[in-house]
C-alpha cells in the first residue's frame, strides 16, 4: 500500500492553484441526470469520490464522456435502473444524492443505507424526512432506502438540523415536484448554492440559496446546461493551514476569498498575515503563532472539515487552545497520531485543549480519515525529521494531486510503494 514519505522542517513557499469544490461537484454531477440532455460540467477535481460518484451514475445507464481531465459531459437519458448497488454507497457516502436526483426525475430510487462513517453518527432523518412531506413513500427494505412517488408535491419543510446533504437532496427533488417547496433552516454552504446555480442553469426556479431559506418552484422538466465548479474552500484552507504550520508564504490562487472568511480570520487572529485580493489568498507566517479558541459551525462559521488542519497548527502555537467540534462527534481520533509527534492535546468529549508545544518531530503515522489526513501531513511538513503516513487512500478522497502541488512549494514530500522507495527518499532528502 503507497504511504507518503516527507522530511519537514522547510516553510512552503510559492503559489498553488485550488481545484474545484469536491462537495459542489457530488452534488452537481448527481443532479446532472436529472434532464434528458447532455450536461456539460467544467472544473470537476479528479479525486475518488467523485470518480466513484460517476462509476455509480453510470452503472445505473447514465453516459459519462470525460473530455479532459476536469471536464465531463453527462447525458441522462438512457437510465434503465433505479437501483444504486451497495459497493458505490459503501465507497462514498454521497451516492445518496442519487436519491434526490433519481426520485425527481423518476419519481422512484433505490440507494443502500449509508453505513456508519469514521467521523460520527450521520443520520439520514432529515433527507427521509424531507422526501416523505414531498408526498414520497419511503420505507427501509433490507437495507436499503426505496423511496418512490405517484407525483410529488411542494411543502413547506422545516430542517430541524442544519444538513448540508438533506437540503442538497430535498432541493434537488423539490426542483421536480409540482408546485412550491420551501425548505426553512437550509444549510447555507457554497455548494448548496452551486449546486442551486446549476439547477437554475438547468431551468429549476430555486431561490434564498445561501440563506436559510430557499423557495422552490417545482418545474417539469429540466435542460441541457454548461457549467463551472466553484473552486474548493477545504482545499484552500488546507493550504492555509500549511503555510501556517511551516512558516511559509504562499498565495493559494483561484479562490473565492469570501468562502475563505472564517479560517483567514482564525489565521489573522493567531499572527498570521492574509492578504486578499480578487481570487487569491496569501498568507505569511514570520513568526511563532499564538493560541486561540475555535468552534465548528455551519457555513458562515468554521467549518467543520477544517477543524482538524487548524489543530495541527495550534498544535504548535504559543498557549492553550481550545478547539470544539459541534457538527460530528467523532472528529478527533486523529489526535492520537499528532500526539506521537509530540503534540500536547487532550480530547475531553468534543473538545480538544492543546497546549502548544515549540516543535513536532517525525513520526509513523496512520491516516483515520480524508481531513484528518491533510491535518497530519501539515503537521508532517511542519516537523523536525522523517514522518511516513500510512492509509493515504483517504486523502485521495477529497485531494487532487496533493503531494505534487505540496512539492513545487518546495515541501519533500514523496509517495512511496515499499521499503526501496522510502530508503531511497531517505537518502535523497538526506
Ligand atoms: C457534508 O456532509 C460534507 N459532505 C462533509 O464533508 C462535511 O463535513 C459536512 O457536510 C458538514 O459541513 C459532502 O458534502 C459530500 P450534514 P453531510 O448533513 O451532508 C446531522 C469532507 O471531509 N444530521 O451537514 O453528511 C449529522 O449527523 C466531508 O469533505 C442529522 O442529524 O453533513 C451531523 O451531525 C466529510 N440528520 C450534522 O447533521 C440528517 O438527516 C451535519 O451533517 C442529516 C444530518
Amino acid at each position: 500500500m503507497d504511504q507518503y514519505a516527507v522530511k519537514g522542517g522547510t516553510p512552503l513557499v510559492g503559489e498553488v492553484e485550488i481545484g474545484g469544490a469536491k462537495n459542489a461537484a457530488l452534488a452537481i454531477l448527481a443532479a446532472s441526470i436529472m434532464t434528458d440532455e447532455t450536461v456539460l460540467i467544467e472544473n470537476v477535481p479528479d479525486v475518488r469520490d467523485t470518480n466513484v460518484l460517476m462509476q455509480a451514475m453510470s452503472s445505473v445507464g447514465a453516459v459519462i464522456t470525460r473530455i479532459d481531465r476536469h471536464t465531463v459531459k453527462i447525458n441522462g437519458s438512457q437510465i434503465h435502473n433505479l437501483v444504486i448497488e451497495d459497493e458505490y454507497m459503501k465507497k462514498i457516502r454521497a451516492s445518496y444524492y442519487l436519491i434526490g436526483a433519481l426520485l425527481g426525475k423518476y419519481k422512484h430510487a433505490e440507494v443502500p443505507l449509508p453505513g456508519g462513517c469514521n467521523i460520527g453518527v450521520r443520520a439520514i432523518d432529515q433527507h427521509i424526512k424531507g422526501f416523505k412531506a414531498l408526498g414520497a413513500n419511503v420505507r427501509i427494505v433490507h437495507g436499503a432506502i426505496v423511496a418512490e412517488a405517484k407525483h410529488l408535491t411542494g411543502n413547506h419543510i422545516f430542517m430541524d438540523k442544519v444538513s448540508v446533504g438533506a437540503t442538497i437532496n430535498v432541493m434537488m427533488a423539490a426542483s421536480m415536484a409540482e408546485g412550491k417547496t420551501i425548505i426553512e433552516n437550509a444549510a447555507k454552504e457554497p455548494h448548496v448554492v452551486d449546486l442551486a446555480n446549476f439547477l437554475n442553469s438547468m431551468g429549476a426556479n430555486i431561490k434564498g440559496a445561501g440563506t436559510d431559506v430557499i423557495r422552490i418552484k417545482g418545474v417539469t422538466k429540466l435542460h441541457k446546461t454548461e457549467y463551472m465548479i466553484i473552486p474548493d474552500q477545504i482545499e484552500a484552507g488546507t493550504f492555509m493551514m500549511a503555510a501556517a504550520a511551516t512558516k511559509g508564504d504562499v498565495t493559494v490562487k483561484n479562490v473565492i476569498p469570501k468562502h475563505l472568511e472564517s479560517i483567514t480570520a482564525k489565521l489573522i487572529e493567531i499572527g498570521c498575515e492574509v492578504e486578499e485580493s480578487d481570487d487569491a489568498v496569501r498568507v505569511v507566517a514570520a513568526k511563532r503563532l499564538h493560541n486561540t479558541q475555535v468552534k465548528t459551525l455551519p457555513y458562515p462559521g468554521f467549518p467543520t472539515d477544517m477543524q482538524p488542519q487548524m489543530v495541527a497548527v495550534l498544535g504548535l502555537a504559543q498557549g492553550t487552545s481550545i478547539v470544539s467540534e459541534s457538527i460530528f462527534e467523532n472528529r478527533f481520533k486523529y489526535v492520537d497520531e499528532l500526539t506521537k509527534m509530540g503534540a500536547e492535546i487532550k480530547v475531553e468529549s468534543t473538545m480538544a485543549i492543546i497546549d502548544g508545544v515549540s516543535k513536532y518531530l517525525g513520526a509513523g503515522m496512520t491516516v483515520p480519515d480524508l481531513r484528518a489526513g491533510a491535518a497530519l501531513v501539515i503537521a508532517a511538513l511542519a516537523a523536525d525529521g522523517f514522518s511516513t503516513l500510512d492509509e493515504i487512500q483517504y486523502i485521495e478522497r477529497g485531494y487532487e494531486d496533493l503531494e505534487y502541488k505540496l512539492q513545487a512549494l518546495g515541501a519533500q514530500i514523496e509517495r512511496v510503494s515499499d521499503e526501496t522507495q522510502l530508503k531511497k527518499f531517505q537518502l535523497k532528502v538526506g
